[in-house]
């Protein structure tokens, strides 16, 4: 089964001229992408070569701004914050109308949140406290896409594109983006998906 993650980052930057000293600040909560970026891929010693990550960077100065992370193309990555940071680094320097690759495995384009959805393709899950409990769903598709937000949670009008989603849970509390996403591989690794 081949899974993707689409993370909605409302304020991470889409210049490169953020310090890697200050993902958090200077990056508009790049922190956040990078810690998604590390749950997504890394088992110890391995990558998860069967998921994708998707982040729509929306902050200043050029939103929006798409990077594209594939995980069986992925090279120079590390489990770190700032290697993770660096790579977006250059990855927004080669930003262009036409989607580029900007190292192995790294694609940035200009698309919008929107048009991700459109042509994401799989059976779309949205991530929410409120949804139903994940061990309770039944699965269809050989490619789930499971959308999150970032700390400011998606806008109503987010939502409103995600009305034919199925709305998940995977827990009572509300979690961090990147801790979702751990759970997530866990609850399908536990059933050999
Ligand atoms: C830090 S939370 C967002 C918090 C934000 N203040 C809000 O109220 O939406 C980041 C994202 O993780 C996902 N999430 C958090 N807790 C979850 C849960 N219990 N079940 C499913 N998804 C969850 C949601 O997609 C959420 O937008």
């Amino acid at each position: 089964m081949k899974k993707i993650f689409i993370l909605k980052a409302s304020k991470a930057k889409t210049s490169n001229d953020f310090s890697l000293n200050d993902l958090p600040g200077d990056g508009g909560r790049m922190d956040i992408v990078a810690r998604c970026v590390n749950s997504a891929f890394f088992l110890s010693h391995d990558l998860r070569r069967d998921t994708e990550f998707i982040v729509v960077l929306e902050g200043e100065p050029n939103p929006p701004v798409t990077l594209r992370f594939i995980g069986n193309e992925l090279k120079y990555l590390s489990p770190d914050e700032r290697c993770i940071g660096g790579l977006i680094k250059k990855a927004l320097e080669k930003q262009s109308e036409k989607e580029t690759e900007s190292t192995p495995g790294i694609f940035v384009s200009r698309k919008s949140f929107s048009q991700v959805l459109d042509e994401v393709g799989g059976e779309i899950i949205y991530l929410h406290e409120d949804g139903e409990d994940i061990e309770k769903i039944s699965i269809q598709s050989e490619k789930i896409v499971f959308v999150l937000g970032d700390h400011l949670g998606l806008s109503s009008e987010d939502e409103s594109l995600l009305k034919d989603a199925k709305r998940v849970s995977i827990s009572p509390m509300v979690l961090h983006a990147d801790h979702c996403i751990i759970i997530v591989h866990n609850v399908f690794d536990r059933k050999n998906l």
